[in-house]
């Protein structure tokens, strides 16, 4: 088996618990993102979005109540079954995608910003992800990045 199907296959499995648990985010944590993301989108006029594995879709929902035309990538059709039932609850209209976030089916120059929430840590090939990542921007576009350092044993020092 292919790298790759094994990793979606883990993350198919994953989706049923992680659907519930990102599902459940309370409006507080989301407002915070906002808040967080808010500068960045002021800059310059940004309006197509991609976010590149998306999951159950949290920061891609977060970026379309701010007013974005957002387009969600996931490796795994599991993940992607949970946005597609939230975005037919929620009545919204996003671009869902099943597409491997290093190798993206998308023309050069097609989006104005580029988030990853909790994705880098689990890619074969960080470097290539976000080669693809700039090849899809506009010029001037961004990449928002978000990730933690999950398995640190260190213990913290607060
Ligand atoms: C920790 S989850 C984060 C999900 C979502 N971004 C969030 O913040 O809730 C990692 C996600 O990355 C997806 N993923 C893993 N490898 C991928 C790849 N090569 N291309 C696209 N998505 C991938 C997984 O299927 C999973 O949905």
């Amino acid at each position: 088996m292919q790298t790759k199907e094994v990793i979606a296959g883990y993350w198919d499995l994953r989706s049923k618990s992680y659907g519930r648990g990102v599902v459940a985010s309370k409006d507080e944590e989301r407002e915070i993102w906002k808040r967080c993301l808010a500068p960045f989108l002021a800059e310059r006029d940004v309006f197509k979005a991609l976010d590149v594995g998306a999951g159950t879709g949290f920061l891609s929902f977060v970026l379309h109540d701010m007013g974005l035309d957002v387009t969600s990538v996931d490796l795994s059709a599991g993940m992607l079954s949970f946005a597609n039932d939230a975005c037919i609850h929620q009545k919204r209209d996003l671009g869902l995608c099943l597409a491997d976030a290093e190798s993206l089916p998308f023309q050069s120059l097609s989006f104005d910003l580029v988030t990853s929430r909790h994705l880098l840590w689990t890619l074969p090939d960080p470097a290539r992800a976000i080669a693809e990542w700039m090849r899809v921007l506009c010029p001037g576009g961004r990449i928002i990045a978000v990730d933690g350092n999950w398995f640190d044993p260190t213990p913290s020092s607060w």
